[in-house]
């Protein structure tokens, strides 16, 4: 079997970790029951594993477990938390804040607010990726209803400061919305200190299985109230019907579990990889960091490389390596990252731009073959523009 190229593409997803594998197999054969059929013991088995979960991730962000809503991953949470919100809301005010660099499960339910006459304002960002807190205070007005700024950035990495933007939340009585599908394991999150209203969780980036995710919503100072999206069952509280995935429920929450118990010492050594490739490939003249220097997730590397041709970059490390580029690639087109766009970058130098993407599975071998075999590759794309 030929050899397969090294992951380093963790943003976009992760592997799930044997542990969370193991804790989750009992339930797709053994207690395979409805957690709503209260009845019986099939129902009952399901319904204390989904609470235990429930209470895992509650714990995690310092909510109660009330407030913790199942979903299929972050893109239905971010879609619940600003579709809901805006129709809940929409007599009080049909204006809400966002930000340029967000992932477009969020950008996309505000255009289509926008669609039905909603008012969106994107906060650009710095050069950093950082937004201004100062124009994030001055584009408020009387009827914003919500602002929805992620807490890690899915390409960059950067970390928003998401105690005072709820600061500023707080101060104009408007409700704040975070998704926190990057960060969730990675960085602390506690939505009573940083007065988060909603926060959007999935657990496929953090060692859980795909197709389960979850939306905080605040119940109490204040309470916030959401239309539904998906109506049935009645199933968590109204809010989201469907019956309970429960064996993806148990890997989630056993993930969180894991990457709580691992989060110090992971992002130290995850830092210290990273920052070994990144001093190796910034040594090279023309490369340039995407993002904060230090405000930025442990296993995040984001470069621009000047001189190349995008394309030919990713051409030369197929094989070697399992990344991301600058590129955003929907069923019809290609098109350069609207996250390094916004930074300021041309479309040239967004496309010819690496994510490197580290995770818990990362050697410190691999990142060595990494650097070596990138710099190689650019060298020699820049010797033939020569030639
Ligand atoms: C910041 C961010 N938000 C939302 C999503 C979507 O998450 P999910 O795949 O759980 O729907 C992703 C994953 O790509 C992400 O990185």
């Amino acid at each position: 079997m030929s050899q397969r190229p090294i992951y380093l593409d963790n943003h976009a997803t992760t592997p799930v970790d044997k542990r969370v594998l193991e804790a989750m197999l009992p339930y797709f054969t053994e207690h395979f029951g409805n957690p709503s059929s209260i009845n019986h013991l099939y129902g009952w088995e399901a319904e204390a594993a989904v609470k235990k979960s429930r209470e895992t991730i509650a714990n995690a962000i310092n909510c109660t477990p009330e407030e913790i809503i199942f979903t299929s991953g972050a893109t239905e949470a971010n879609n619940l938390a600003i579709k809901g919100v805006a129709e809940a809301y929409f007599n009080q005010g049909q204006h809400i804040i966002t930000v340029q660099t967000e992932h477009r499960a969020v950008l996309d339910p505000c255009q289509y607010l926008e669609s039905l006459g909603f008012e969106i304002t994107y906060l650009p960002v710095k050069k950093d990726g950082l937004i201004d807190l100062e124009l994030l205070e001055k584009s408020i007005r009387t009827e914003t209803i919500l602002l929805s700024v992620m807490a890690a950035n899915n390409e960059i990495g950067v970390l928003q400061p998401l105690k005072e933007i709820g600061e500023i939340c707080q101060k104009y009585e408007v409700l704040f919305h975070s998704d926190a599908a990057q960060a969730m394991g990675k960085i602390p999150l506690d939505v009573q200190a940083m007065n988060i209203h909603l926060l959007s969780l999935t657990a496929h980036k953090v060692y859980g299985p795909k197709g389960i995710g979850a939306l905080y919503i605040r119940r109490r100072d204040p309470r916030v109230n959401i239309a539904p999206q998906l109506h049935g069952g009645g199933q968590e509280k109204g809010i989201r019907s469907g019956t309970l995935y429960t064996p993806q429920i148990v890997g989630f929450g056993k993930a969180i579990e894991l990457a709580l118990a691992e989060i110090e010492t992971e992002n130290q050594r995850q830092k210290e990889l990273r920052n070994r490739l990144q001093q190796q490939l910034l040594n090279l003249e023309g490369v340039h960091l995407n993002g904060h220097l230090t405000q930025r997730l442990p296993g995040n590397l984001n470069v621009s490389i000047e001189g190349i041709d995008g394309a030919a970059l990713l051409l030369g490390l197929q094989g070697i390596v399992a990344l991301s580029s600058g590129s955003a690639c929907t069923s019809t087109t290609t098109k350069p990252s609207h996250v390094l766009k916004a930074l300021g970058h041309s479309d040239k130098l967004a496309y010819a731009s690496l994510r490197f993407g580290l995770g818990k599975f990362t050697t410190s071998q691999e990142i060595d073959t990494v650097g070596q075999q990138v710099i190689n590759t650019i060298q020699s794309l820049r010797q033939a523009n020569i030639n």
